[in-house]
């Protein structure tokens, strides 16, 4: 598919109150088609599961390196087993945890079972797999009646989409039909917690945190991102190797007390503009009025509230691009709920790269 008149884009009520519209999209995805649509985390690229061929497409449309796997989206406990074979421990932590979060913005790995195609999860043993609780990405299973392979609906490396105009920017034209369904609650991707191991880990932060994860199961580490990924490692999550989440701009991330941090970021701003450069300030509410005289100073919302920050993430970066920023000079935010997983994608935008303070 080449012409950008090849996609359709339809508008569907949160609710998903529009049964030919999901028919049509079933449909789709049922024939091997590739159907974008939103869940509460952000929008998803999605085909059947099933289907060997369809899957290849979702790699092609994104142009994703081959050996980053697919999570695998159901909307009920019935399709578990087709995709899944856990033991009883594994069974038991699913059960609690879905109990808990599903549906919900948490991806669970567990081992796979035969009929999932070696394209979706890249050879690997085990599968990701989410109960998204979007009332239209649940609809949207329940019609096509199969597992819908999904990752992120971006290109490969962009940020992921939190609205259906980023879904139109990076996808027209490569994918059949893009269900716009409104903005996305979360704004960042589910967590992946690794269940199929002795003990939990999470391999990517996200709404579902690690407190989470031990209050319900009693037990649970997380990897340590903030090292990065050293030369000649094997990561678990093979995403976390790629280098994502990133604007057209440079991103440096300043960490530090606040006070200083806002110094630096001033400082290096006026630098940065004397040479002509074109550059933006990513903050918080309570900094906009110490920024101003600066181009381009976005706020990702109060600094206490991380939710917000989650929601608003995706789309200041991308709003840089549209003003074609050159560096983006941004704060880091606290760690906490959420928040890491807000850290976790800043980090990764700016390559992996702190600057302290
Ligand atoms: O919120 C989300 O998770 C969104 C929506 C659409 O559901 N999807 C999403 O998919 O973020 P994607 O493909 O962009 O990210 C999936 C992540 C990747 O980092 C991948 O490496 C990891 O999950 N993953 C998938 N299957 C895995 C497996 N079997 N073992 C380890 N990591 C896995
Ligand atoms: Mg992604």
């Amino acid at each position: 598919m080449q012409d950008e008149t090849d996609t359709k884009i339809i508008k569907i009520d949160r609710d998903g109150n529009d049964p030919e519209a999901l028919r049509l999209c079933a449909d789709t995805i049922r024939r091997g088609g590739l159907v974008c649509f939103p869940t509460e985390t952000v929008y998803g690229l999605g085909a059947n599961a099933f289907d060997a061929a369809a899957v290849a497409r979702i790699f092609e449309a994104k142009g994703r390196p081959g050996d980053n796997p697919l999570i695998v989206h159901i909307d009920g406990y019935a399709m578990l087993p087709e995709v899944s074979r856990c033991d009883e421990r594994q069974r038991d932590r699913l059960l609690r945890l879905g109990e808990a979060c599903w549906p919900g913005p948490v991806t669970m790995i567990v081992p796979k079972k035969e009929t999932v195609p070696e394209s979706v999860t890249c050879g690997l043993p085990t599968v990701g797999i989410r109960m998204p609780a979007h009332p239209v990405a649940r609809k949207l299973i329940g019609a096509a009646g199969v597992p819908i392979a999904a990752p992120s609906a971006n290109l490969s490396g962009r940020p992921s989409p939190s609205r259906a105009a980023h879904v139109i920017q990076d996808l027209m034209g490569r994918v059949d039909i893009i269900l716009d369904g409104g903005d996305c609650e979360v704004g960042v991707e589910s967590t992946v917690l690794d269940i199929s191991g002795e003990e939990p880990l999470i391999l990517r932060p996200g709404a579902v945190t690690l407190r989470d994860v031990r209050r319900i199961l009693g037990t649970g580490s997380a990897a340590d991102w903030h090292a990065g990924i050293r030369e000649g490692e094997t990561p678990r999550s093979p995403g976390m190797k790629y280098k994502h989440y990133a604007p057209k701009a440079r991103v440096l991330l300043y960490d530090g007390e606040p006070g200083a941090v806002r110094e630096a970021i001033r400082a290096e701003a006026e630098k940065r503009l004397a040479a002509g450069e074109r550059i933006g300030v990513l903050t918080t509410d309570g900094n906009l009025s110490y920024y101003k005289g600066l181009p381009d100073v976005l706020s990702l919302g109060a600094r206490t509230d991380a939710a917000a920050q989650a929601a608003n993430l995706f789309r200041l970066l991308r709003r840089f691009d549209e003003l074609g920023t050159e560096t983006v000079l941004a704060e880091t935010v606290p760690q906490e709920g959420v928040g890491d997983a807000v850290m976790n994608r800043l980090f990764r935008a700016a390559g992996g790269c702190l600057i302290r303070v």
